[in-house]
């Protein structure tokens, strides 16, 4: 079934599965796409994918979330994208969709700590997401301007001549903030309802539609449960608490997605949780060890980056693995139940995203109509010819953990995978990583010193 050809709007995919969004720093210090970013991207073109969903790449020159990730806040970063795109798609039927994000108030990190990695909806104070120790509510102004940043980074995606554009109004990033009542606690046009919290997004969606044309695929990243109790984190304010502890939930996610089909969007994008890296969106173990690095990593930043990372080195990793590790699990197609949920209400096609890798699981999820796609990160990771291997297996031979060891610290470590059961030594493992992004250096072949980690499936 994952074989079958399918086709959104005016793109045509050769089977159902895309290369999810993943995020490294392999570009330039500005932003511009690099050698390294192009040979990351070209071995899954390379596999068999039907199409690549770009990295989050970032409209606003400010927060660009971090240093070395892609951007598009400026023309400049046109013709490089333009020629990436070809040459990674070269000689493949692969699709390419640049996925355009903001990160707002979740900012990972920065060269210096900046005022402008703050801004929200309104003010909150949380532990683990975003760097700063405060949010700040952002003015009418700053909040026209970007929408006006997605418009102008989507011209250039057209004008880069990719398949598609998507926006993620998903991970806890700018717009999900606006969306999600923990967050927004405005009481202007922009807050104060489901309506007035929708009203970026819908402000997003219009500018974006017009700036590309009917024609170009266009999609949106949608996080279908916001789990705000997931993982455990330290927030304020407190009150009211069925917002501090719960979120959107499907009532409210189904309007959104039938608002957003009303608004001419092509296609759904369906994950949940809410913050990048969450129990529910990247559904597998507690990668104690990757946090430690990410949050050591960016101590510099602020006071509260600084606690982060004292509670992080203090506290003993048994009790770390039990408080910030409630609810991280691997869960088969996670959010596959959510996608179907949400299909049930709109007639545009609907991606599925987490914990796709058995074949089985894949094909139920086509099969019983939850979604028309799937999209896979992880897996993909750790074998990028992940699709040559379903053709022959339910299982690839030496598969994906779900450790989630790669996504806790690609905001500062090399992409890669980094779970060494897989690999004969940890020599390899490192060869592995580097070679992700080194146009000049062959891909060890991973081969574990012990049989693979068991991954549970239904
Ligand atoms: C290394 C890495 C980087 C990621 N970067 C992004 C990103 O830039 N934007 C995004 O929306 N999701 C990002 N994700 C999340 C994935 O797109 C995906 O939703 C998640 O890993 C769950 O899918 P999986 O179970 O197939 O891995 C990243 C994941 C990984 C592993
Ligand atoms: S580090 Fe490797 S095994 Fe662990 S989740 Fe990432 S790709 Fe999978």
């Amino acid at each position: 079934m994952f074989r079958e050809p399918c086709r959104i709007g005016n793109v045509a995919f050769t089977n159902r599965v895309l290369r999810s969004s993943m995020g490294g720093r392999n570009c330039f210090y500005d932003g511009t796409v690099s050698p390294a970013f192009i040979h990351f991207e070209r071995r899954f073109a390379q596999s068999g994918v039907a199409g690549i969903i770009s990295a989050t790449i970032s409209v606003n020159k400010e927060r660009m979330s971090p240093l070395e990730y892609p951007s598009l806040y400026d023309e400049r970063f046109v013709v490089p994208l333009r020629d990436a795109v070809r040459q990674i798609t070269a000689g493949t039927d692969c699709r390419y969709i640049v996925q355009l994000g903001d990160t707002g108030a979740h900012t990972h990190t920065s060269l210096k700590p900046q005022d402008q990695d703050r801004i929200s909806a309104s003010p909150f104070f949380d532990l683990l997401y975003g760097y700063h120790n405060r949010s700040r509510k952002m003015t009418e102004d700053e909040i026209k301007a970007a929408v006006a940043s997605f418009a102008a980074a989507a011209r250039r995606v057209l004008a880069a001549k990719c398949d598609g554009v998507e926006v993620t109004a998903s991970k806890g990033y700018l717009i999900h903030q606006f969306l999600n009542p923990f967050t927004n606690r405005r009481d202007d046009a922009y807050g104060g309802s489901i309506d007035g919290r929708f009203r970026f997004l819908e402000e997003i969606v219009r500018a974006v539609r017009q700036a590309v044309g009917r024609e170009f695929l266009f999609g949106v990243r949608l996080s279908a449960k916001d789990f705000n109790y997931l993982p455990i984190n330290i927030r304020w304010p407190l009150f009211p608490l069925r917002d501090y502890f719960g979120g959107n939930d499907l009532p409210e996610t189904t309007y959104y997605a039938r608002r957003l089909e009303q608004l001419g969007v092509d296609y759904l994008h369906i994950d949940s949780g809410f913050g990048f890296p969450n129990p529910k969106g990247s559904p597998g173990d507690y990668p104690d060890e990757g946090f430690q690095n990410f949050v050591n990593a960016t101590r510099y930043l602020s006071a509260k980056a600084r606690a982060r990372a004292a509670v992080f080195n203090i506290v003993p990793a048994a009790v770390r693995k039990k408080v910030f590790g409630l609810g991280y699990r691997f869960q088969p197609a996670a959010n596959a139940d959510f996608a179907a949920a949400i299909r049930r209400v709109v007639s545009i096609p609907v991606i599925a995203n987490g914990g796709f890798q058995d074949r089985r699981v894949i094909n139920h999820a086509l099969n019983t109509g939850k979604c028309d796609m799937v999209a896979i990160a992880r897996p993909l990771l750790a074998n990028p010819d992940l699709v040559r291997q379903l053709a022959a297996a339910d299982m690839p031979a030496n598969p994906c953990s779900f450790c989630t060891l790669c996504c806790s610290q690609t905001a500062v470590s090399p992409l890669g995978c980094y779970d060494q059961r897989r690999f004969s030594s940890l020599e390899q493992m490192m060869d592995q990583i580097i070679a992700w992004s080194s146009p000049n250096m062959e891909m060890p072949v991973a081969r574990p010193a012990a049989p693979p980690a068991t991954v549970t499936t239904p």
